[in-house]
């Protein structure tokens, strides 16, 4: 491959540039004529008041390129920018003999041939004095290559001035080693430092591979000092095969090994799901085994305290659902599990069950009320699940179907739908045959008075916390 423009370049540079003669400087080496840029186009760039500076749009193969600061088209007023064109760089260039800060800004320049356009834009920033901090403006984007291609990376950066004899003010690449470990470029990989004709505080460097192999993919880092200040940008290699990005990792530090990455997120979440499973099988019976061991130790005081209440649970529910309670829930909580159970049926409309429950609650340790949100809309949900939160002990809610989405219609009431729902220990109702759902459901509610026919020898009832630290005792187990 040949470098003729490109050696002429760099002579060039060493000659001291015009403004109109970045855009022929540095050049990316390629012959075909179609429009493109000419070189990487930076898209920021500084320069200082009362100071000359220029920037350009570098391309070719275009018929025409339009200028715009903030959207505002050239030519411009004064009070818009100083910024002219510089027509003998075939309008690539725009310039200023005296910067002011008025002149920062957005410009983009918009070239067209016959069938396309393209736009880059160009932020401007005026400054008063140099900076002390370096501020790198571009670093290439990471580069998928081919094996025996040609690579070109390229970084600028604006550095502060030195105020020090022996401070640096420097800009260079260096190899990342898959170690993390900096070091020098290969003799090989050629660095071309750059500097500019308007601002002399704005340094960049070239790294140009003519023929990659392997010892040129990884890591490289643009490292610029000034003063005492250090900032590093990275870019990376890849390695292309057959023009499609390769899945191999090359740098350790660099590239993202996606297909151990996914095979492991996979894993991990089959892994969760199966302890879900296993948490939803035991981890709920063995709470509720615990829970009764404890029961059996519990005082005398405690127990006279359990019966106290002639109930164990109220159950509420409306008439929609009256045959599933009465004919399964009614029945297995009060013979199978032994709860003594108290019934009130709720009116349909939820706006009044506070009250509804209220008048009973005084007799029973708790409350289950049985809800089909299918019957309702979702403002009356809301309604709903508002009454049962005020309640004193909020119950444990039976749902028969999943709640709707409920998130806007919250809101409007001010209101969040977990903030209403956190409060109410929600069982969703499987079938009277799922021992899970029950299971759940007696570990939500207080246990029931041991019973004396179970047990003929024990003289005392045994029985278990009152109803106020049902979820407390949950949460002290786990
Ligand atoms: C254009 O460049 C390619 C290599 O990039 C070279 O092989 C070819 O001969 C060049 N064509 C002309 C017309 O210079
Ligand atoms: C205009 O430029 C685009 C891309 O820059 C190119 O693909 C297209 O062939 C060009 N059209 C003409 C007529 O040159
Ligand atoms: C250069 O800019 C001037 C002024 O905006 C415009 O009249 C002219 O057509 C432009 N030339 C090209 C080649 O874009
Ligand atoms: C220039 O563009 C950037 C991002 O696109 C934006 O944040 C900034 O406000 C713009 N500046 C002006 C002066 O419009
Ligand atoms: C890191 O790796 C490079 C090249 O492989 C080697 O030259 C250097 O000694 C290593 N540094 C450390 C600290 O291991």
């Amino acid at each position: 491959m040949t470098w003729p423009l490109l050696t002429l370049g760099v002579l060039s540079v060493a000659a001291a540039t015009t403004a109109a003669g970045y855009c022929s400087v540095n050049t990316l080496p390629t012959n075909s004529s179609w429009m493109q840029f000419t070189k990487e186009p930076v898209p920021v760039e500084y320069g200082f008041e009362d100071k000359f500076k220029s920037i350009h749009c570098c391309v070719k193969g275009y018929r025409s390129i339009e200028w715009f600061k903030d959207g505002v088209s050239y030519p411009w007023s004064a009070g818009v920018s100083n910024l002219i064109l510089y027509p003998e760089a075939a309008n690539q260039t725009l310039y200023t003999q005296r910067a002011a800060h008025g002149d920062s800004g957005n410009y983009t320049c918009r070239m067209s041939n016959e069938t396309h356009s393209e736009t880059h834009t160009v932020r401007l920033d005026i400054l008063e004095k140099p900076t002390s901090t370096p501020r790198t403006m571009f670093i290439s984007k990471d580069q998928w290559v081919e094996e025996g291609a040609d690579l070109r990376l390229y970084c600028e950066a604006l550095v502060g001035r030195s105020y020090l004899a022996d401070a640096r003010s420097d800009l260079r690449w260096m190899r990342v080693w898959p170690n993390g470990t900096e070091g020098d470029l290969l003799p090989t990989q050629t660095e071309i430092k750059t500097t500019r004709e308007d601002v002399e505080d704005i340094i960049g460097s070239y790294v140009r591979i003519e023929r990659v192999s392997a010892q040129d993919y990884g890591m490289y880092a643009c490292v610029v000092h000034s003063n005492d200040h250090v900032d590093r940008k990275y870019v990376t290699v890849h390695y292309k095969f057959n023009g499609l990005p390769s899945l191999t990792s090359w740098s350790n530090d660099s590239s993202i090994p996606w297909r151990p990455l996914v095979l492991g997120i996979i894993a991990g979440a089959l892994l969760l799901v199966s302890l879900i499973m296993l948490h939803r099988r035991y981890t709920l019976r063995l709470l509720l085994a615990a829970r009764q061991a404890r029961a059996r130790t519990a005082t005398a005081a405690h127990r006279a305290r359990v019966l106290e209440k002639e109930f164990d649970v109220l159950v509420c529910w409306t008439a929609v659902d009256g045959e599933l309670v009465r004919g399964a829930l009614l029945p297995t909580l009060g013979l199978k599990y032994k709860y003594r159970v108290h019934t009130l049926q709720l009116q349909t409309q939820p706006d009044n069950w506070y009250n509804e429950v209220m008048s009973q609650m005084a007799r029973c340790r708790s409350v289950l009320t049985v809800l089909s949100p299918a019957q309702y809309s979702p403002q009356q949900l809301l309604t709903a699940l508002r009454q049962l939160r005020a309640l004193p002990h909020p119950p444990v809610v039976v749902l028969l179907q999943d709640l709707p989405k409920l998130k806007r219609e919250a809101k409007e009431g001010g209101e969040r739908l977990s903030d209403v729902v956190s409060h109410t220990r929600v069982v969703p109702w499987r079938h009277v045959h799922e021992r899970a759902f029950w299971t759940q459901l007696r570990l939500e509610l207080p246990l029931p008075p041991h019973q004396r026919h179970n047990a003929p020898h024990h003289i005392k009832t045994e029985s278990t916390e009152n109803k106020n630290s049902c979820s407390g005792s949950l949460t002290a187990l786990v």
